[in-house]
């Protein structure tokens, strides 16, 4: 496992940078990560380049031992560029230019900013490419970050015609794929389709899933020209992006398929208290929240959800590009860290299958936006809140490095696609259906069992797993290849556990003529007859065998006609709630209704056995969490008291904010 630090040389004088590189080694790590913001320094002028201070920069931290990974600059354009070639500039939805003083504010689809992206990583890869001191290459830096995932500007709204045109070939069969019939929307040209900006009330919502899909693509065609550029001129070095975990504009999938590997930003108290509000059920009450975690460790859940999204990007362990070893400055309290939990956070994301922690970073800026954030190093250039963890993790890299030799290898996935969860945030239906939220309840639910899962694509590899949970499978999903249920050609598979809003719309986001589930129903063996979402307070009480999985049914529910499929639950009027189909040598569970916290954890409970899942402990307390690499079970807690946990009989205690490893074999 690599350990390394984000580190900005040209934020300080040349005469610290030997030291700084002598304390990095001091500290046990491994690499730095340089120059992704670094364009203006590089290219002072115009076709100027500057390469002196990084070459001397690299020959330094080299000297020390360190390895270099360098990030191409293109998140931030100099002036002299956006002031000369104006119509690189990102167009907000609201018709709003972002302009330079900042960073992302370019447009993809801008051909001159497509030019001068290909230049300076061009001229970057031809300088450093096949230097033996570089080991790997980050794209750009955090894609989308600051709302900036979808441009509005006219370069746009003419690639957005392009791709449309390609993706259905005559105008007439957009028409059809949009019902443009509804409110006179039929285009007769391809250049007569707009972007849906703020100009728009109430677009359609097929017109805005493309652009979605549109502006997530476009995104993936710009890295990839940087990608082309590195696989030339820097063979052998791995090539990655910083994504950011549950960040939802862009399709991370689509994102990371050309890379080697995926990385990520882990900022666990970057408002926590924000992402409860869109993750717990509406009106949860957190101050009555049951475990307490302690105040500086963020939300855990949170945290291993982004994990595990971004280990089922490539079905691959992964690396943190930037974790945070103090407090940050752009939450709403930002929290002070303590001694103990930057180490807490390390083992996290080992535990959760990353190969490499780089920290975020090597030391307080005393400049410009970021001069509150922490860093390893404080201000003055003492050492921070994580530079004692640092040290404790010096003497447990042997033991780091033996549990991340196998990669974590769960059996159950979770569903997960980027369509869906945006034709959901377009057509709610209700204001608080979000889709994130609706995969929390399984994963949380997986989770407090100690059952662990890969979040994954519908078109990932499904054949390692044996149980596969699909929330909801929205848009059409002919695409999604589950013949092996009838052939059992997926070699492990035995069971799906398929919930509410299944199998409802086109692939275009209209609604499907067809009885529900639609496409679904040879695997669920059910029709849906009916569908409601459930005002606060009313319930539908429900008839079960399945141990504590009681009633009441709330918040949006199905009724079920079964027709191949057996009741396993059902509503006080007798009809189906939750069925159970046998198709091969599978099981197709098709869940009715969208269950509460207790109901997903009975459910899931009484399907591991019959699915060969078998949890990691006996009991795990609230606020101990466990995971597997190999034969390594790891066990952290994330509150300030001492947890018991029963594994194989036995218990079990983890310290407060502390991390046991077991060996089970
Ligand atoms: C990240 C970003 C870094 C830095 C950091 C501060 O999102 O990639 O450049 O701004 O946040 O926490």
């Amino acid at each position: 496992m690599k350990l390394g630090v984000c580190y900005y040389p040209e934020h300080w004088p040349r005469q610290q940078w030997a030291e700084d590189a002598r304390l990095m080694g001091e500290a046990g790590l491994d690499l730095v990560r340089l120059a992704e913001f670094a364009w203006a320094k590089l290219e002072p002028q115009p076709g100027r380049y500057d390469w002196a201070w990084l070459d001397e920069a690299i020959e330094v931290l080299a000297g020390a031992g360190l390895e270099v990974v360098l990030g191409t600059p293109t998140a931030t354009p100099p002036v002299w560029l956006t002031r000369q070639q104006p119509d690189i500039l990102r167009r907000d939805k609201n018709g709003c230019f972002r302009d330079h003083g900042t960073r992302r504010h370019y447009c993809p689809n801008s051909p001159t900013y497509r030019d001068h992206s290909r230049r300076i990583v061009t001229a970057m890869a031809e300088r450093y490419g096949q230097d033996e001191r570089i080991v790997g290459w980050q794209i750009d830096n955090e894609f989308g970050g600051g709302s900036t995932a979808r441009c509005y500007c006219d370069h746009c709204t003419a690639v957005f015609q392009t791709w449309l045109s390609e993706r259905y070939g005559r105008v007439e069969q957009l028409n059809e794929a949009w019902g443009t019939i509804f409110w006179s929307q039929t285009y007769a040209d391809w250049s007569e389709i707009g972007l849906p900006h703020d100009g728009l009330d109430k677009p359609n919502p097929s017109h805005e899933l493309d652009y979605f899909r549109f502006a997530s693509d476009s995104f993936v065609s710009y890295q990839q020209e940087q990608i082309d550029i590195l696989r030339r001129l820097a063979p052998g070095r791995f090539i990655t992006h910083n994504f950011m975990g549950l960040f939802r504009d862009l399709d991370q999938f689509d994102m990371a398929a050309a890379l080697d590997f995926v990385t990520w930003d882990a900022y666990p108290t970057g408002n926590p208290d924000r992402w409860r509000q869109l993750l717990y059920p509406p009106g949860s009450d957190f101050s009555q929240n049951d475990p307490v975690y302690a105040y500086d460790v963020g939300e855990p859940l949170l945290i291993n959800m982004a994990h595990d999204l971004t280990r089922g990007l490539k079905q691959a362990p992964f690396w943190v590009m930037e974790q945070q070893c103090g407090h940050i400055n752009w939450g709403d309290i930002n929290p002070g860290i303590r001694p103990g939990t930057p180490r807490l956070w390390t083992w996290q994301a080992a535990a959760a299958g990353a190969d490499g922690v780089v920290y975020f970073r090597w030391r307080a800026t005393v400049l410009a936006q970021e001069q509150y954030h922490s860093g390893l190093r404080q201000h003055d250039g003492s050492p921070g809140v994580a530079w004692g963890d640092l040290l404790r993790l010096q003497a447990e890299r042997d033991l780091l490095a033996e549990v991340t030799a196998v990669p974590p290898t769960p059996r159950v996935a979770l569903l997960f696609d980027y369509d869906d969860l945006w034709a959901i945030q377009l057509q709610p239906h209700r204001h608080d259906f979000d889709y994130l939220r609706h995969h929390f309840v399984f994963y949380q639910a997986l989770s407090r069992l100690g059952i662990p899962v890969d979040i994954v694509s519908p078109q990932a590899d499904l054949s390692r797993y044996t149980l596969l949970i699909a929330p909801t499978l929205h848009l059409d999903s002919s695409h999604l290849d589950l013949s092996g249920f009838e052939q059992s050609a997926i070699a492990n598979l035995t069971g799906l556990l398929l919930g509410v809003r299944s199998g409802f719309k086109t692939a275009s986001n209209k609604v499907t003529m067809d009885p529900l589930p639609g496409a679904l129903r040879p695997l669920t063996g059910t029709t849906v007859t009916n569908w409601q979402s459930l005002p606060p307070g009313i319930g539908w009480p429900l008839d079960s065998e399945i141990p504590d999985l009681i009633g009441p049914a709330t918040y949006w529910t199905e009724t079920l006609q079964p027709e191949t499929a057996v009741p396993l639950v059902r509503y006080a009027d007798g009809t189906a709630a939750l069925t159970e189909n046998v198709v091969g040598n599978s099981r197709v569970y098709h869940l009715g209704w969208y269950p509460t916290l207790d109901q997903a954890i009975a459910l899931l409970r009484y399907l591991a056995p019959r699915h060969g899942l078998t949890p990691l402990a006996d009991r795990l307390p609230p606020g101990l969490f466990a995971s597997q690499r190999g034969d390594y079970l790891i066990l952290l807690n994330y509150t300030d008291q001492s947890l018991t946990a029963v594994v194989n009989g036995s218990d079990v205690v983890v310290n407060g904010r502390d991390v046991k490893i077991v060996r089970s074999a």
